[in-house]
């Protein structure tokens, strides 16, 4: 038997290893975190985080090889491998303020494993982290007297939410970055042994640290530069009367460009994308490549101008004022099927609207706790709902900001009849029938697609 520990019960950690557990029956699997309400929240009925298909693999493997604890010290005496999932927010503050990472809870936990262990042990970095920061883990680790070794290894989290368990269970890679020393690859093969529990070995790839440490910045880096271009494109259409399904369409059906990741939208949002461009950033300039971190900085400056747009296209549809008009926003939820609200492009809007003073409602299925909590003060202004009709119910407009499928299969003739006339949809994420809304009497802008309205003082932003 293996005692696998994770620090950090957030996102990452709470949704990758019960499902390490459910495949590994025979290793311990323990998760802590310094957030006593959360690892509660992990052992009752309502987890702390939205994750379809999770609740049911905790419920089979909590108790028998998998537990929660806030005694951090004493389980990282126990653990033979311990993943770090703390989180790695952009640092606020000094050098590389606004774009750099905050690794103090990752160097905080290096210590913590410092003090508290009297056994050697593999250390596996699960949270996202800029290049080299295994060779200041390796070096905090390594500098005990008592002759411990560790050896840290790399292996990033692929796992999108909403798909988090699907992606887990049967990821299009497992990614495994060692030292090329003799422990280092001994260390690697431990955790290539883990994964082949369920995971094909072709699938598991193994690579130098740095390579490992950077692939995962890079990954979401073009994952997110995917989102950027095709939104770019949503704006040309919308002057152009291309339509940009079709336009996403054509260009995907060539093999070399997939189809995958070509949605315009209102924008990308969530904890990763923004955070590891800006990270890559950081790196670049640090590493003295001025004219790749332009490049790569580019991706998330048209990402706040795709939100940007987007709630100054609703306000210039309006009349050019939307001061004091009921406007419901659909979805506060980063995308579908999560409750995380963190960089979404719904609470952006939500924030340019309340700088024209809308009278903003959010309903969301999920993710309205979150919301609030994300907006701090603004949240004072703004009504959260769950039902969707009362939401619309005397609207002048409704923003559908997340893609939940919830939207699709509403009665649009029943709010549109509780509506302010005339009515606007703006379909953030073109997920609507538009022409069968046009045809009820709404006034509908989708995103780059020409607008469906009979209103003849359109007038884009
Ligand atoms: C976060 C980042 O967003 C992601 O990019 C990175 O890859 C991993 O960390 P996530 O799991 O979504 O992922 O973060 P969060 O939900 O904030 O969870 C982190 C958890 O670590 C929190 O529950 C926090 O209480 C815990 N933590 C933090 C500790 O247990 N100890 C610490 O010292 C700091
Ligand atoms: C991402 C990566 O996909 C995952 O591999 C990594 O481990 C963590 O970061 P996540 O942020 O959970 O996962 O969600 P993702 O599905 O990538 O979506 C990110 C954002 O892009 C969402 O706001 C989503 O709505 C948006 N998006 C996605 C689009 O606007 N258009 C698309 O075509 C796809």
């Amino acid at each position: 038997m293996t005692n696998i520990l994770c620090i950090g019960a957030g996102y990452v950690g709470g949704s990758t290893m019960p499902i390490i557990a459910s495949h590994c029956p025979e290793h311990r699997v323990v998760i802590v975190d310094i957030n006593e309400k959360r690892i509660e929240a992990w052992q009752s009925d309502q987890l702390p985080i939205y994750e379809p298909g999770l609740d049911e693999i905790v419920r089979q493997t909590l108790g028998k090889n998998l537990f929660f604890s806030t005694e951090v010290n004493r389980h990282i005496s126990e653990a033979d491998i311990i993943f770090v999932s703390v989180n790695t927010p952009t640092k606020m503050f000094g050098k590389g303020a606004g774009k750099a990472a905050d690794l103090q809870y990752w160097e905080k936990t290096a210590r913590q494993i410092l003090e508290n262990s009297t056994s050697s042990k593999i250390v596996v970095e699960k949270s996202t982290l800029p290049v080299r920061t295994a060779e200041a883990m390796e070096r905090i680790l390594n500098s005990n007297g008592n002759g411990l070794h560790f050896d840290v290894l790399s292996n990033p989290e692929f796992l999108a939410e909403g798909t988090a368990v699907r992606d887990m269970q049967n990821p299009d890679r497992v990614l495994i970055g060692g030292r090329e020393t003799e422990s280092g690859q001994k260390a690697v093969e431990a955790l290539v042994e883990l994964y082949a529990q369920w995971v094909p070995r072709e699938r598991i790839l193994t690579t130098n640290l740095w390579s490992s440490e950077l692939s995962k910045l890079v990954a979401n880096a073009f994952l997110a530069q995917r989102i950027s271009s095709i939104n770019a494109i949503s704006a040309l259409c919308e002057k152009t009367e291309a339509d940009v399904s079709e336009v996403a369409h054509a260009i995907g059906q060539d093999a070399r460009i997939g189809r995958h990741f070509l949605r315009a939208s209102v924008g990308f949002g969530g904890s990763c994308f923004k955070k590891d461009i800006l990270n890559l950033v950081y790196l670049c300039e640090h590493y003295g490549l001025p004219e790749v971190a332009r490049y790569w900085e580019q991706v998330v400056a048209m990402n706040e101008y795709q939100e940007a747009r987007f709630a100054s296209n609703m306000v210039a549809s309006m009349f050019n004022t939307i001061a004091g008009k009921r406007v419901a926003l659909f979805g506060a939820a980063f995308k579908a099927n999560t409750n995380d609200t963190r960089e979404s492009p719904a609470l952006e809007v939500c924030r340019a609207l309340l700088e024209e003073h809308a009278d903003v409602v959010i309903t969301d299925p999920h993710a309205l706790e979150n919301a609030r909590y994300d907006l701090g003060e603004l949240a004072k202004r703004v009504t959260f709902e769950l039902d969707p009709y009362v939401a619309a119910h005397n609207a002048h407009a409704i923003a559908i900001l997340t893609e939940w499928s919830q939207y699709t299969e509403l009665d649009y003739e029943r709010i549109y009849k509780s509506m302010i006339k005339p009515a606007f949809i703006f379909d953030g994420r073109n997920l609507l029938n538009h022409k069968r809304l046009y045809e009820m009497g709404f006034n509908v802008y989708p995103i780059g697609k020409p607008p469906l309205t009979r209103l003849v003082t359109h007038n884009q932003a």
